[in-house]
This record gives C-alpha cells, structure tokens and sequence, in this order.
C-alpha cells in the first residue's frame, strides 16, 4: 500500500515509522525541506534504537527508511491509498490541507485526519468526498503506543471505515471503532480524570509522590497522574482540557488552576526540565 503522510512532527514521525515498518511505500509531506529532513531523522533515530534493542537488523532498518520518501508538493501523494494528515491543530490549516488533497489524490483514496479535538466532519466538509473522510487518532509516541482511534463522521462511508481499520491491524495497532464526539473515547475520559487527580493535590493538600503512589497501587494505574501529565506536556494537556470543556461545558474539564499556574512558570514536564517533578 502507499500512505501519504502530511506533517512530519510529533505525531507525522511517529506515523510515518509505523507505516514503513509495516512495509508500505511512505510518501511525508512538510512545508520545508529541512522539516521533511527533520523529520526522517527523527525516524532514522528510532529506528536505530529498535536495532540496538535486538527489535530489527540493520537491514530491516535500511529497508524501512528506503521506503521512505520526503516531498515539500502535495501533489506527490497523488498516487496514495490512505493519507494521513497530523499538521497543527488549527481547524482552518486542516480545512486547506484537506481541500487540496481533494483535488490530487486517487477518488478512492482514503483521507484520514489525525486530529485529537477537531470535529472531523468539519474537516471532512472541506472535500467533495466526505464519505472517504475518516479519523485516525493515534497516541504518543505512536510507534510504541498500539491504540488508534478509528472516527466515523457523519457521512464516512463503511469501506473507508473498514480501510483505516484495517491498515491500522496491518500495521500491528490495536485499532477501535468510535464516532466523531469530543475527545472521542480516550480523551474524553482521561482529560477529566487527570482534572480531577490535579484537584485532590490542593482540595485535599496531597503531595504529587503520594498521589501517584495511590494511583499506580490503588488502582493499578501503569503510571501515576502527575507523572503522566508531566510526559503529556502540562501546556499540551492544557490545550486540550480547554476543547474539551468548550465543546461539552462540564467543570471538571476545564484546566485545573494549578496546571494554569505551571504552564505561566513554563513548568511543562519532561519537555522543560521540570514540571510536577525534576527531570
Ligand atoms: N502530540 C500529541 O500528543 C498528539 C497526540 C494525538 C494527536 N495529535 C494531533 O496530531 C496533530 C499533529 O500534532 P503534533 O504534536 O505532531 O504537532 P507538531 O507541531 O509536532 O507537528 C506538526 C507538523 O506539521 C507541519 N505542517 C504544518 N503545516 C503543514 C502543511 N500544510 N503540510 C505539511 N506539514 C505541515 C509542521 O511543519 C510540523 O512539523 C495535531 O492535530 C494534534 O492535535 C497530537
């Protein structure tokens, strides 16, 4: 198959390595030559990584990076099966870049946004395919993180569904079904969960140590909460606990006080050296 990725970021990067590690023609899009290089460093790096941990030869390395290959023109995804979007999360940049895949890719190309608070309907209202729309939420890092959220919006059609599904299979994911409401299944919840788990620090003066304590043997959590928003990124969980709370208006989704405070100090977690803990 050959997938389209727009975006080599965070999240484009991580994609990009899952499909050529699956064995697909790769084709990433950036805005610059230097971010498409940028961005299959990135790759090259973690690749490496999985050959120093005994997970893949140097020759199956060789081979996944040989199935990549960079473009700055959107044009060159014109031959794609499935593309998969994952720009900035800025609604209108999404919009064009959708209305421009519309115009060069196949009819019968799969579009796939990996947006984590956008309505995908919107996006998909940008093509004059809206039935070959669908949602692909991956998490980070999405070569170690097996679940994808596949989003049916409105008018995606079943087959386009059952491609994004089925591609994520293939690729070794644990894909599941979910439709297009905010924060789909996983951030719907966790968002204010990890709210709630900020509040008790203060309501109930409890340390973050013991609070991710609790969690992890209370309640068998893999990671405590504060530790958990410190790797997420306290401005990224910020971003998000505010769509949230703007599309469904529930308290417990607005960012906590204290994380608004941390995020003004530029404590963000791991990213800055410093968040609920040092790093
Ligand atoms: N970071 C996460 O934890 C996470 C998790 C799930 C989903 N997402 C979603 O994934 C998407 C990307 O997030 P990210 O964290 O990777 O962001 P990022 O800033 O790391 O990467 C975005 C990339 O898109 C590029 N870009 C901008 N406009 C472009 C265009 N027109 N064509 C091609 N590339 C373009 C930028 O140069 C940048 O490299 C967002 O929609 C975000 O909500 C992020």
């Amino acid at each position: 198959m050959r997938v389209g990725v727009v975006g080599l970021g965070t999240m484009g990067a991580g994609i990009a390595q899952v499909a050529v590690t699956a064995g697909d023609e790769v084709v990433g899009r950036e805005v610059s030559d230097e971010l498409a290089e940028r961005g299959r460093a990135t790759i090259e790096r973690y690749l490496n990584r999985g050959v120093d941990k005994g997970r893949m030869s140097d020759m199956e390395r060789d081979a996944a990076l040989g199935r990549l290959s960079l473009t700055t023109r959107l044009g060159d995804l014109a031959d794609c099966d499935l593309v998969i979007e994952a720009v900035l999360e800025e609604r209108a940049l999404k919009r064009e870049v959708f209305a421009e895949l519309d115009r060069v890719c196949r009819p019968d190309a799969v579009l796939a946004t990996n947006t984590s608070a956008l309505s995908v309907a919107e996006i998909a209202e940008a093509t004059q395919r809206p039935e070959r729309v669908v949602g692909m939420h991956f998490f980070n890092p999405a070569p170690v993180l097996p679940l994808v959220e596949i989003v049916r919006a409105p008018k995606s059609s079943d087959a386009a569904v059952r491609t994004a599904y089925e591609w994520a299979e293939r690729a070794g994911k644990q894909p599941v079904n979910c439709n297009d409401t905010p924060g789909f299944i996983v951030n719907r919840i966790l968002i204010p969960l990890l709210n709630d788990c900020v509040r008790v620090l203060d309501e109930a003066d409890v340390r973050p140590e013991d609070m991710d304590k609790a969690m992890t043997n209370g309640a068998g959590w893999p990671m405590g909460p504060c530790a958990l928003i410190d790797l997420i990124g306290v401005d990224v969980h910020v971003h998000a606990s505010e769509a949230l709370h703007g599309k469904l208006r529930e308290e417990r989704m607005a960012p906590p006080e204290r994380l608004a405070r941390m995020q003004e100090e530029g404590r963000l977690g791991r990213k800055s050296g410093r968040g609920f803990y040092e790093y």
